[in-house]
């Protein structure tokens, strides 16, 4: 499939329908792998994709023109979902690479790129390719140290790269057919890709303020045009840490003990008006529990003391999170155990890791099975949470 999005600048990307997971992030819905192809004096394609869809890729391409009539490419991002065609390309085309200096060695390690021609750029450099200019603004670490977005200055297009996109695999090309769902799809997107840096976010999106935008052209999912400000804002708003009063309670449990308090601990927040997402770990993706961190303000880790340590489905939790990194959160710790009490110090220590405000209570730890008081007490401990002051 080739669309055209604007007079000779066409979407030649392929789509992934069958992806079920991002290196741990799981993608129900499949993603796209977006490249773009300017026809001008200077015939440009902007990022490839992964290079099993290469044959895809290739299609698209000479849909539009020659392969071997690419001038140049640009690798804003040097990930492999991106540029995992752009050695076969040059083969095929002796086209110069267009990226940053970070590109440049990065793509050296991936690929055997002696003789290959580059024109190496950096934020606000322009290139001339006819009857269009191509602006470049860097945005190191989002998520990668090479990263950097595209402006097409005539057309008013930003490529974005992974910037804006979603994991989605869709008929649809553009926001607006997909409707105001699309932000869910770009919440999660933004929690599991770019919440790391998210810091460094309101001075891009700053930078990108200052430009005249018609059309943002991501490297997944779909292109913005209706919803530009919206998603402009809601990128400033995750990145800036605007919580909702919410709770977001994950655990595991052995034999229902864990479960009995998380459930009780979620009553309470419940009865002072916290909104409150319960997961069991085990049967939730990772990526869905940490769309749903993004925006909380208590994050609850439960689970039962294993032979000195926490339940394996918790350890494989906290890896991510420690991954992830969501910050700025108040953080709990409860479980049950048998004779010796350490998951909660497990989760304390990586929340404490994650510079999180502990609030600690004896009645969150419970030997065996919580009877009926010690489930009162985790129902009181959870509207004081929720009282308190923190
Ligand atoms: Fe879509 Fe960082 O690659």
């Amino acid at each position: 499939m080739v669309l055209e999005i604007k007079k000779d600048i066409f979407w030649v990307g392929v789509i992934d329908w069958e992806l079920r997971d991002f290196h741990g992030y799981k993608t129900p819905y499949g993603s796209t792998y977006n490249s773009y192809l300017i026809r001008d004096e200077k015939n440009v394609l902007i990022d490839t994709a992964k290079d099993y869809m290469f044959i895809e890729l290739l299609y698209g391409i000479s849909n539009v023109i020659d392969p071997k009539d690419i001038d140049y490419i640009v690798v804003n991002h040097v990930e492999k979902d991106h540029s995992g065609c752009v050695d076969k390309l040059v083969e095929i085309s002796n086209a110069t690479i267009i990226t940053n200096e970070k590109g440049k060695e990065h793509l050296s390690l991936y690929y055997d790129t002696e003789g290959w021609d580059f024109i190496i750029v950096d934020t606000e450099d322009e290139i001339n390719i006819g009857n269009r200019t191509l602006k470049f603004i860097r945005t190191p670490m989002l998520h990668w140290p090479d990263n950097m977005i595209t402006y097409c200055v005539e057309d008013r297009i930003l490529f974005s790269n992974d910037a804006f996109g979603q994991h989605i695999a869709s008929s649809e090309r553009f926001d607006y057919e997909i409707g105001e769902i699309i932000f869910e799809h770009a919440k999660e997107y933004f929690a599991n890709i770019l919440m790391p840096y998210k810091m460094l976010i309101p001075d891009v999106i700053k930078n990108i303020k200052k430009l005249d935008i018609e059309l943002i052209c991501p490297s997944h999912g779909v292109i913005w045009k209706e919803y530009i400000n919206e998603i402009l804002k809601k990128y400033y708003e995750w990145a800036t840490n605007k919580m909702k009063n919410k709770a977001v309670i994950v655990y595991d449990t052995m034999y229902g003990s864990t479960q009995k308090m998380a459930h009780a601990i979620a009553e309470g927040l419940m009865e002072k008006g916290v909104e409150v997402k319960i997961y069991r770990v085990s049967e939730t993706p990772l990526s869905l529990i940490m769309t749903e961190i993004l925006d909380a303000k208590y994050v609850l880790i439960g689970s039962p003391t294993v032979n000195r340590n926490v339940y394996p489905e918790i350890g494989k939790f906290l890896s991510y999170m420690a991954c992830i990194r969501p910050y700025d959160k108040i953080g709990v710790a409860f479980g049950s155990y048998g004779w010796m009490e350490c998951a909660t110090e497990k989760i304390k220590t990586l929340m404490d890791n994650l510079g999180y405000k502990i609030v600690d209570d004896e009645s969150l730890k419970v030997r065996f099975a919580p009877k009926k008081e010690d489930l009162r007490k985790c129902y009181e401990f959870g509207k004081r949470l929720a009282e308190e002051d923190l």
